[in-house]
């Protein structure tokens, strides 16, 4: 296949700049801090996995960079203009399905281009483009109801992509899918990636997921989410599944294990806190 983005659908990267964010959610004596002094300075086209335990905050920071909700504190850039509401350049993909039920696959992922007034043979033919993109070729007058998981969560990406969006937004968007579906998916999205060189800020709480996909990890701490440590993933792409058994690849794993154990800087295990780290039941198995 070739690298190279297919004409209508290119994206550019953008510039992510997360600057000392504190984010508090609730009211009154219930106000608490979710997100503490978190900074991201994400390069336009690269892949960043947020990973850390359930409820440290990740769905809240991708949702302030959505502009859903302000922090209290410090900053949140888009190639330095600040985020202050949604815009489809930022685009997010969710684990629950966001389709419209009685629009065909075709009229759901071209809605995006027919909110902007598009003219319909030119937004039928970019969302053919897509479809076909995402492996969905021949399924266009079909309802979603009518497709499975993976199949519902390729629209989503599709319907997302039609907006040349500069950076994808994902929260845990493969987490309800089987093992297997989710590993495709996983290849499917480094393939998209590799030609559009969209910046992707991807969350998760699976390590290999993370490591598997990204450039770079950033491990949070349980609530208030604070950045225990980046880490470079160096690997060599194309990826392929047997990545997940390379020793140096189960090394980096063991650290983020340790890292998510120890909150980073304490010797007190804190385990007992965290909810599924994508252990062998999550992760799909594959031959070396
Ligand atoms: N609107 C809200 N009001 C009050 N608390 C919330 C709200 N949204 C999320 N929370 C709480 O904030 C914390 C962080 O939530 P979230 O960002 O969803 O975590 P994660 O995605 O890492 O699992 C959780 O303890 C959650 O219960
Ligand atoms: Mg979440």
């Amino acid at each position: 296949m070739s690298a190279a983005a297919p004409q209508g659908v290119a994206a550019h990267g953008g510039h992510i700049a997360i600057e000392r964010v504190g984010i508090e959610l609730g009211t009154g004596d219930n106000r608490f801090e979710v997100l503490h002094e978190v900074s991201l300075d994400a390069t336009p086209g690269e892949f960043i996995c947020l990973l850390g335990p359930s409820g440290c905050g990740k769905s809240t920071l991708l949702g302030a960079l959505a502009g859903h909700l302000k922090p209290a504190r410090g900053s949140l850039r888009l190639d330095g203009q600040p985020i202050d509401g949604p815009d489809p350049q930022r685009g997010l993909v969710f684990q629950q399905h966001t389709l419209f039920p009685w629009k065909t696959v075709l009229d759901n992922v071209a809605y995006g281009l027919k909110m902007k007034g598009v003219p319909r043979a030119q937004r039928e033919h970019e969302a053919r483009t897509l479809l076909e993109l995402v492996g969905l070729a021949g399924f266009e007058r079909r309802y979603p109801r009518e497709l499975s998981g993976g199949m519902q969560q390729r629209v989503e990406i599709a319907r997302v992509l039609i907006n040349h969006p500069r950076v994808l937004l994902m929260d845990e968007p493969f987490g309800a899918l089987d093992a297997l579906t989710r590993a495709h998916m996983q290849e499917l999205l480094l393939d998209l990636w590799t030609r559009m060189r969209t910046t992707i800020l991807f969350v998760t709480h699976d390590i290999d997921e993370a490591l598997f996909l990204a450039d770079r990890v950033l491990i949070l701490s349980p609530r208030p989410g604070r950045v225990v440590e980046e880490l470079r993933v160096r690997f060599e792409r194309p990826r392929h599944a047997r990545l997940l058994t390379h020793p140096d690849f189960v090394a980096l794993k063991r650290r983020c294990l340790q890292l998510l154990r120890h909150d980073g800087d304490s010797d007190t295990p804190t385990l007992g806190r965290l909810s599924p780290l994508g252990g062998p039941a999550s992760v799909p198995r594959y031959a070396a």
